[in-house]
């Protein structure tokens, strides 16, 4: 591509501003890590910004990976600063991870704009540290690149593959009715995590990592590539390289990331049958950088898009299998025909030139364009008055008869009350009945747990029903399957309907004409809101207070409110 007239390095103004008492103090205090005097004299000054911890189990590799960017930068004539933001590791994290995903890109942003960089690197695994620290380097735009940790290797159990995640949601049926014993559980807790990496089905961390290829934000066939593989070490370093030159192109993130690119990226979310948690987190990335995207529109541009990924939750095969068939440029270059080829991604070149030599190594596992999985898998949105706004279903994940059902609500009032009920023998519940779970939303947990997947009652799963219809304003696990709808909108403890249903109204869920509806008369709604109180606010204090009072509903993609759109690079003071 032709590169653009050099501009002067921002890092310049730190390093070589002109005042010496400045440049002194800007560079020697650094110089106690041993730098020599030419890394600061106008080289690209890249950032490595690191979300590893210990904490974050997928990510623990993270520090590994950024020797190898340095090494990269270095070759390239930059030079690397690494750096630690907020980590959230998906499993540890209470109340939920999401609530802090903001909080991270908060900080993700402020440690890019405050500090003297000129290019930044991206290093993430684990399902928040990937939207988090995108959607923070939106808001300052500087050239960015991202560098995906990468899955797990495939799980083995006893000769059988065994997703992270996916094995957990059957544990309860497992343990009812197949004899697995306690013994049994701790041999399969190793099998499922036998190396570093992130959850290897195609679940929200595979999902985020092939957004970020699909926006163009990764070097081509970077997301599926294994955490121990040894060309994941390559794709770190030729990163590494690749952002300097970024850098003096001032190829910044909204060169990127138009309108085409979320538009690829919805369509490829759903060849690859990608987690409903993808919704959220490009809303909000969406919003960071300034591209108006509506909720409707990811079941306008994906429902009608083939499902070309036999992966689970949604098939059998894991993210090692998807990288020895080909990995996400072969998806790309099937799905030509449904793409802008011509989107621009972080190699400088567009994205259909970048894959379509793209070959597929096994059928099994990516589809052809002409012989998909399934004729039609993105998301489907759903409206009604049980959700004005929008709840959204990944149809790829359900159970094809439920599609279309009327049933009565079970309800529970929050998660708690639905783990200390549902099992309960007395409990009148039956297959055709449909769970309601409130409080579960951005406000109302907070921070919108993935709980949405509701366990089916003990007495249920042993007469052998193995799906039922469950509603809740909370997400579900990108590993999770089922007839499960999410993401109700507006939630229930703000106000909206789903938090004055009771137990036995009947609700109609029809998935072909994207309907979610409460029978229940206007009249009798309008008594129960009459009535409502809104439930205690969670927490009066701190960030969390901050959250709840700015939290946009998950429509809109659940950013604080204050932190949508960008403030740019630029900082005009300085203290010294
Ligand atoms: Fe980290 Fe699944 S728990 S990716």
């Amino acid at each position: 591509m032709k590169k653009d007239k050099q501009k002067r390095l921002r890092s310049e103004d730190w390093f070589n501003p002109g005042d010496p008492k400045s440049a002194f103090i800007h560079r020697s205090w650094l110089r106690n890590q041993g730098y020599p005097n030419d890394y600061f004299n106008g080289r690209p000054v890249i950032g490595i910004c690191n979300t590893w911890s210990e904490l974050t189990p997928c990510n623990g590799h993270l520090r590994d990976f950024a020797e190898f960017v340095k090494k990269g930068v270095l070759e390239a004539g930059g030079v690397p600063f690494e750096f630690p933001v907020t980590s959230m590791g998906e499993i540890l994290m209470r109340p939920t991870a999401m609530l802090f995903r903001n909080l991270a890109s908060m900080d993700t942003e402020e440690s890019i704009r405050a500090n003297p960089l000129d290019g930044v690197v991206l290093l993430t695994g684990c399902d928040k540290t990937t939207p988090s620290t995108v959607m923070g380097a939106c808001s300052v735009d500087l050239p960015t690149i991202v560098v995906p940790g990468g899955p797990m290797l495939n799980g083995k159990y006893k000769g059988e593959r065994i997703g992270s995640g996916t094995f957990v949601w059957t544990l309860k049926d497992k343990i009812k009715n197949e004899g697995f014993t306690p013994e049994d559980q701790i041999e399969a807790e190793i099998c499922s995590a036998r190396s570093a990496g992130h959850c290897m089905t195609m679940g929200t961390a595979s999902t985020m990592a092939c957004m970020v290829e699909s926006l163009g934000l990764t070097l081509p066939g970077a997301a599926a590539i294994p955490a121990v593989d040894s060309r994941k070490k390559v794709l770190a370093q030729l990163s590494g390289r690749r952002i300097v030159e970024m850098v003096k192109e001032d190829l910044k993130l909204s060169r990127i990331l138009t309108r085409k690119a979320f538009e690829n990226a919805i369509k490829l979310n759903a060849a690859i049958g990608g987690s409903t948690n993808f919704i959220i987190h490009l809303q909000a990335i969406a919003g960071r950088i300034g591209v108006p995207l509506n909720l409707k529109e990811f079941d306008t541009l994906g429902s009608k898009i083939p499902l070309l990924v036999n992966l689970m939750p949604s098939g059998k095969f894991l993210m090692e299998d998807f990288f020895d068939a080909g990995g996400l440029p072969v998806v790309i270059n099937q799905m030509k025909e449904h793409l802008h080829n011509d989107a621009l991604t972080v190699n400088g070149k567009p994205i259909g030139e970048n894959n379509k030599k793209a070959e597929c190594y096994n059928p099994e596992v990516i589809a052809a364009i002409d012989k998909p999985f399934i004729e039609e898998a993105g998301i489907a949105v759903l409206y009604g008055n049980l959700c004005e706004n929008g709840a959204v279903i990944k149809p790829s994940a359900a159970t094809p008869e439920l599609m279309t059902h009327r049933g009565p609500a079970v309800v529970f009032e929050n998660i708690e009350d639905c783990h200390a009920n549902i099992d309960r023998p007395d409990l009148e519940i039956d297959g055709n009945s449909i769970i309601v779970l409130k409080g579960a939303g951005p406000v109302g947990y907070p921070g919108m747990p993935e709980v949405g997947n509701v366990d089916l009652p003990e007495k249920l799963l042993k007469k052998g029903i193995k799906d039922m219809v469950r509603i809740s304003d909370g997400r579900m696990s990108g590993t999770a399957f089922g007839t499960v709808i999410l993401h109700v909108s507006p939630e229930s403890s703000i106000g909206g309907v789903l938090g004055l249903v009771q137990t036995g109204d009947y609700i109609v869920l029809d998935v072909p004409n994207r309907k979610l509806h409460l029978e229940v008369e206007e009249s009798e709604i309008a008594k129960r809101r009459a009535a409502w109180t809104p439930p205690e606010a969670a927490s009066d204090r701190g960030y969390t207070n901050l959250y709840i009072k700015t939290v946009q509903q998950a429509h809109l993609g659940a950013d604080l409110d204050f932190l949508v759109g960008k403030s740019s690079s630029v900082v005009k003071r300085d203290a010294h």
